[in-house]
């Protein structure tokens, strides 16, 4: 690995395991200073031991972004820890399933996502502007969004909250640009994290959907994280980037139903994925 990220502080939160640690992980190996906040104090804990343990310089502190109090407590702690603060990660999300019947989503389950996955970045954001603003135009935030965001793949409130995210970015890179800050979203297909636990089959019935021949890996996300908030990417921002293994790019069932019995079906067959797609299930998963 470079050393990318030296001199770099990050703020990451969900960051005790998953996608926030693997993408804690890719910051403090290339040199970044990493606050790993989660609301399970003890799993950020963990984390962050993991990554000093392998010589690597990491915070851990329990942070809530439902809770104001809680993200400003942890933004003044990067302040004082680092001096500094180069990067925000919004990692954080809360899901709900959808019941059988929308008439039967409680507004409770519905404010919960839409206030934990959007309005806990944009808290998140408020927070750390003044940091990131000072941070001499180097700074970036990066939202973790969701396939959800962009197409139907189930789940009414959490998708509504990734889009809303999509959005805020567009909003908030033209608002913070003046001040030297980027502001971008990756929105992830299905990847395999803890969040998936006792789901495996529907990982890997998952798997079959996707053009790339495999659902992601926490790795896949974090380095599309790293490189929206490396220099290589200092005239970008705004922009939602999918990091899916192609899932956007059309879908996959109804070019299988539309495909013709013919030699170019034989071309396709030859790469096994046709027969992979027979056992879908519709409908599953339904958080990409
Ligand atoms: N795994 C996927 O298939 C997938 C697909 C698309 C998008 N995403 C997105 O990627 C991000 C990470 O997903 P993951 O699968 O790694 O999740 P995960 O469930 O494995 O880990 C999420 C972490 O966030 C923490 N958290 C939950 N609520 C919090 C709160 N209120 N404040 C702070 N921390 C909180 C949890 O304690 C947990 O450690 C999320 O934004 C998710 O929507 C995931």
């Amino acid at each position: 690995m470079t050393g990318r990220f030296e001199g770099y502080a990050v703020l990451i939160t969900g960051a005790g395991r998953g996608i926030g640690e693997a993408t804690a992980r890719r910051f403090a190996s290339e040199g970044a200073r990493v606050l790993v906040t989660d609301l399970d104090g003890e799993r950020a804990a963990r984390a962050a031991a993991g990554l000093r343990g392998d010589g690597l310089t990491a915070d851990a502190l329990a942070c809530d972004i439902g809770d104001r109090t809680a993200v400003e407590a942890a933004v003044a702690f990067a302040a004082d820890r680092y001096g500094r603060l180069d990067v925000l990660v919004n990692n954080a999300y809360s899901f709900h399933p959808d019941p059988p019947l929308v008439e039967d989503f409680e507004d409770e389950a519905w404010a919960r996502d839409l206030d934990i996955t959007l309005t806990g970045a944009f808290r998140c954001v408020r927070a750390a502007m003044p940091l990131l603003s000072a941070a001499g135009g180097r700074a970036s935030v990066i939202s973790v969004g969701s396939v959800n965001g962009e197409q139907d793949f189930g789940n009414h409130a959490y998708s509504a909250a990734k889009a809303g995210l999509a959005g805020l970015t567009r909003t908030l890179a033209g608002h913070c640009a003046a001040r030297g800050v980027r502001v971008n979203l990756v929105a992830p297909g299905t990847i395999r994290t803890p969040g998936w636990a006792g789901r495996e089959a529907s990982l890997d019935r998952a798997a079959a959907h996707y053009p790339l021949g495999r659902v992601g890996r926490p790795e896949d996300i974090a380095a599309a994280v790293a490189f929206l908030a490396s220099p290589d990417a200092s005239w970008i921002t705004g922009v939602t980037l999918p990091v899916d293994g192609g899932i956007l790019i059309g879908n996959v069932g109804l070019r299988r139903a539309l495909r013709r019995d013919s030699a170019e079906d034989s071309a396709d067959s030859a790469e096994g994925r046709p027969d992979q797609v027979q056992d879908v299930v519709v409908g599953e998963p339904e958080r990409p």
